[in-house]
Order: structure tokens, then C-alpha cells, then sequence
């Protein structure tokens, strides 16, 4: 009787032991779930604060680098505003501040000299046909035929030194600048160019109502009678002639395209350059270095694209920038 009950108890004793043994492993099994669930969890919420962090720091550094641009637009076009840059920027801002003042003083030198080199170089060349013409008009035995060709000669070299000096003069001016609405600007330099533009080629103009520039009208007239007059002279026979505006990024672009013969490639680099001309008679190559100079005077920017036999087109850009205190004619 002793036996059965010691055998019974120990198989009860057995399958509580089993029972207890399910019950561990139970527990172990939800426990290795739960603590899944947790380093799941975690994970997201480490790579959720990682994209936020990410995103909130892009934003800080798009808005940085937007102030930064701002006052790096002030510095160029002038404006006194002073905007205030993260201070990691600022000292960057001031070594650039001061390193533009010096660059635009050295390039005024160098261009000025660079004129006036141009000036002195261009206004020989007529002087000395003059004066040799002068000696040979001395000279008593010339028939009165020759005598006549050399007077000829001589007015047309004092006339083209006149020309260079007026021109230079009529640059040198300091101007009054105004408000103006770009497309009746535009529209009114064609049609005074209108007995010039011969009837073989169209001009069109698409140029939006309400654009207003900052400048002095009959400078910006000058530049594009300037680029009317090259794009006239390039295009051969028949062509056209379009003049556009479009404006982005607080800015204007106006496009003058022509169909002409184009500049070639090696050329393209010195057509702004004072007296580079490849029109040889009829060319003082004054023309485009007015129109660079005359686009800087106006906060602008020039550039131009051109292929052989295609044709060529100027872009300029001016600032479309509100003049506190400034009362303008539009
Ligand atoms: N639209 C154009 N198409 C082709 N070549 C051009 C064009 N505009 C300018 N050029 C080239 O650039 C040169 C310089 O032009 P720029 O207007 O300064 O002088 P120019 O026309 O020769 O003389 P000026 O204008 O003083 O009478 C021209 O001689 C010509 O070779
Ligand atoms: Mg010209």
C-alpha cells in the first residue's frame, strides 16, 4: 500500500514539475515578445528622431544660408540694411565686405586705366595719318586732284578723333535715374530706330506690361540702340531680331537674339574690350564696352552666347530692387 502511494504522489509530483516546466517556458516566451516589442519601438522611435532632427536642421540651414545670401546681396547692390547673419557667418560677411571694397576699387583703377591706355592708343592713330597727310600736303608740286583726296582724308580723321573723344565724354557723365517701365523704354528705343532697321528684318518684343527697372533712361536707350545696331550689322541680309524679358529671382532678364553671322569663339572674350572691333571700317568697337559699362552703372550683368553663321544673344539682368525714399518717373 505504501508503494502504490509513494508511486502515485511521485507521478503527481511529476506532472506538477512538467506543469511548472510549461509555465517557465510560458513566461520566458512572452517576456523575450514583450522585450522584441521594446527594442522594436525603441528603434523606431530613435530613427523617427533622427528624420525630425535631420529635417529641423536642413530647415536651420537653408534659412541660414538664405540670410547669408541676403546679406551678401546687400553687400553688391549697396543697400545699407544690415541683416543679421548667424554668428558662425559673420566673420565670413566681413572679410567678404572688405574684400569686394577693395576688389571694386582695384578693378575701377584697372579698367580706368585700361581706357585710358585704349584712348590714347586709339586717338594715335588718327593723329598720325594727320599729320602725315599734313607733311605730304606741303609738299607744293601735288596736283589739285590729290590735294582734294588728302583734305578728304584729313576731315575724316579729325571727324573719327571727334567721334572718340564725344563718345568717352558723353560715357563719363553722371546721369539721373528714374523708375522706368522697361517694356515702353524698349519700345520707344526701336521705333527711334526705326529709319535704321532696314524693312529685311523683323523686331519683335515680348516683354511683360508691369516690369520697372531703377535707371537712367537714355542710358539704358543707349545700351540696346548699342546691341539693335551690332545685331543689325551681323545679320547680313534677311533676319530677325527679338528682344525678350522674363523675371526670376528678383531679377529681370532681357534677351536680345539675333540671326546674324554670329562671333567666333576666339573672339567672344574681348568683344567688351575697348576698341575691339572686327567691322574695320565702319567699326570704332566703342559699342559694347559702352553697354558693359552702362549695364554695371545699373547694378546689372551681361553675358552673352553666340555660334557662327547662327546667330547671337546678349542677356542682361538688372535688379528688380525697391529704392526706400526714391520718388521715380515710370
Ligand atoms: N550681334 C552681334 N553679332 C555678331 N558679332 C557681334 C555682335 N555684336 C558685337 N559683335 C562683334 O563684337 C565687336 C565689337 O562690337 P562693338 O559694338 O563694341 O564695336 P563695333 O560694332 O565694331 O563698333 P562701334 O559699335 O563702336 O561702331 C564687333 O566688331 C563684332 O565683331
Ligand atoms: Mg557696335
Amino acid at each position: 500500500v505504501l508503494e502504490r502511494k509513494i508511486r502515485k504522489n511521485g507521478s503527481e509530483i511529476l506532472k506538477f514539475a512538467e506543469f511548472l516546466k510549461l509555465e517557465e517556458k510560458k513566461i520566458l516566451l512572452n517576456c523575450i515578445a514583450s522585450s522584441k516589442k521594446f527594442f522594436l519601438f525603441f528603434g523606431l522611435f530613435l530613427s523617427l528622431f533622427a528624420v525630425v532632427s535631420l529635417i529641423v536642421g536642413y530647415k536651420l540651414l537653408v534659412y541660414s544660408l538664405q540670410t547669408l545670401e541676403n546679406e551678401i546681396r546687400n553687400i553688391l547692390y549697396g543697400n545699407s540694411k544690415e541683416i543679421s547673419v548667424p554668428s558662425e557667418f559673420r566673420h565670413f560677411v566681413e572679410t567678404f565686405r572688405k574684400t569686394y571694397f577693395t576688389f571694386l576699387e582695384t578693378e575701377k583703377l584697372s579698367s580706368l586705366g585700361k581706357l585710358l591706355f585704349s584712348i590714347a592708343h586709339e586717338i594715335n592713330n588718327p593723329l598720325s595719318n594727320i599729320s602725315t597727310t599734313i607733311e605730304i600736303l606741303k609738299n607744293e608740286d601735288i596736283d589739285n586732284e590729290f590735294r582734294k583726296e588728302l583734305f578728304n582724308d584729313l576731315e575724316n580723321e579729325v571727324e573719327r578723333t571727334k567721334n572718340i573723344v564725344h563718345s568717352v565724354l558723353d560715357f563719363c557723365k553722371v546721369k539721373e535715374k528714374t523708375y522706368l517701365n522697361l517694356k515702353k523704354c524698349i519700345e520707344d528705343t526701336v521705333k527711334l530706330m526705326k529709319g535704321y532697321i532696314p524693312n529685311k528684318i523683323s523686331v519683335k518684343i515680348e516683354i511683360p506690361e508691369n516690369i520697372k527697372i531703377f535707371g537712367n533712361k537714355s542710358q539704358i536707350q543707349q545700351i540696346f540702340v548699342n546691341l539693335i545696331k551690332n545685331a543689325i550689322e551681323a545679320i547680313k541680309d534677311e533676319g530677325e531680331i527679338q528682344i525678350k524679358a522674363v523675371t526670376e529671382n528678383g531679377k529681370v532678364k532681357i534677351m536680345v537674339k539675333d540671326t546674324g553671322e554670329g562671333i567666333a569663339p576666339q573672339n567672344l572674350s574681348k568683344i567688351f574690350e575697348p576698341f575691339f572691333s572686327t567691322r574695320e571700317k565702319s567699326g570704332y568697337g566703342i559699342g559694347l564696352f559702352v553697354v558693359y559699362n552702362l549695364v554695371k552703372e545699373h547694378e546689372g550683368n551681361i553675358y552673352v552666347e553666340s555660334r557662327l553663321k547662327e546667330g547671337t544673344t546678349f542677356y542682361i539682368e538688372f535688379p528688380l530692387i525697391e529704392r526706400s525714399g526714391v520718388d521715380g518717373k515710370v
